[in-house]
């Protein structure tokens, strides 16, 4: 199993974050955009229920309102800063983890998730989504595979032994999940989508910017010093590109059947 951050890291980190995170969220709101143009709802009941499972501040529940205008949008979000701002884009807002979803069976038409499912026990995830979808609902989720910040991770190899990123899962692992939960018709889809930042200090400030920068056991608990800052800037500097010092985010895009 995944060893994540605790919960209540993530969640404090993300609420901490409610403010920064449209600035930053540059990559996040590509993501989502992808997400819905590779989604498709073959039969669209009389009223379509959806649920935006980790919506964050909206953006992708706001994109599935310009799509669907008269669907009964619903969101959930663990981090009561981030629902604040998304408050307006829905129906119904709760506040709850999306690993225990407080809802009856069979709630929803389509579950839809971006960029959430990385901090998560994806088979627990998975088996709420199947447990509030309707039969024959559908999913979308986004998530990141291991290739996410390959370039930071092979920086700080050059510095320390600490654990620098989260414990990305491979797309094979989403599917088992998914298969786990008894979702049919299974496409997964990847592509690597790469950020571009004038240095490393900026690189990192954005990534705390959105809230994620816990990782989990491993981590280093202390400051950097200066000697092993500077090594590992000397290190991500043979990333460099013309466009920048490059972030790469290996996303997984995910659709499924209830
Ligand atoms: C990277 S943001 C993505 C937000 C939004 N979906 C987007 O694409 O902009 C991840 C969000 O998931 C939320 N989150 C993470 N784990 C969660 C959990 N177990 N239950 C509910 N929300 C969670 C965080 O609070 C944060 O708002």
């Amino acid at each position: 199993m995944k060893s994540l951050p605790a919960k209540q890291r993530i969640r404090d980190a993300f609420d901490r974050a409610a403010t920064s995170y449209d600035t930053a969220a540059v990559l996040q709101r590509q993501v989502c955009e992808h997400l819905l143009a590779r989604f498709d709802l073959p039969e669209k009941p009389a009223t379509l229920s959806i649920l935006d499972a980790g919506c964050g501040t909206g953006y992708g529940t706001r994109l599935l309102r310009a799509r669907w205008p008269s669907a009964h949008l619903s969101i959930v979000d663990f981090a009561p800063a981030m629902l604040d701002l998304a408050r307006n884009a829905a129906d119904t807002c709760t506040t709850a983890d999306i690993e225990a979803l407080p809802f009856d069976e069979q709630s929803f038409d389509v579950w839809w998730s971006s960029l959430t499912l990385q901090w998560c026990n994806a088979d627990t995830v998975f088996a709420e989504a199947a447990r509030v979808l309707r039969p024959h609902g559908r999913l979308a989720v986004s998530t990141l595979g291991p290739g996410t910040f390959r370039e930071l991770r092979s920086a700080f190899a050059r510095v320390d032994d600490y654990r620098h990123t989260l414990p990305f899962s491979e797309p094979a692992m989403i599917r088992q999940s998914l298969q786990n939960a008894g979702f049919s018709g299974i496409s997964l889809q990847r592509e690597t989508l790469t950020q571009h930042y004038p240095d490393l200090k900026t690189l990192l400030h954005a990534v705390k910017a959105i809230g994620a920068n816990p990782v989990g056991p491993g981590a280093r608990s202390g400051m950097m010093g200066r000697n092993a800052w500077q090594s590992l800037e000397i290190a991500y500097e043979q990333h460099r590109t013309p466009e920048g010092l490059p972030a790469s985010y290996d996303v997984i895009l995910g659709y499924a059947e209830r």
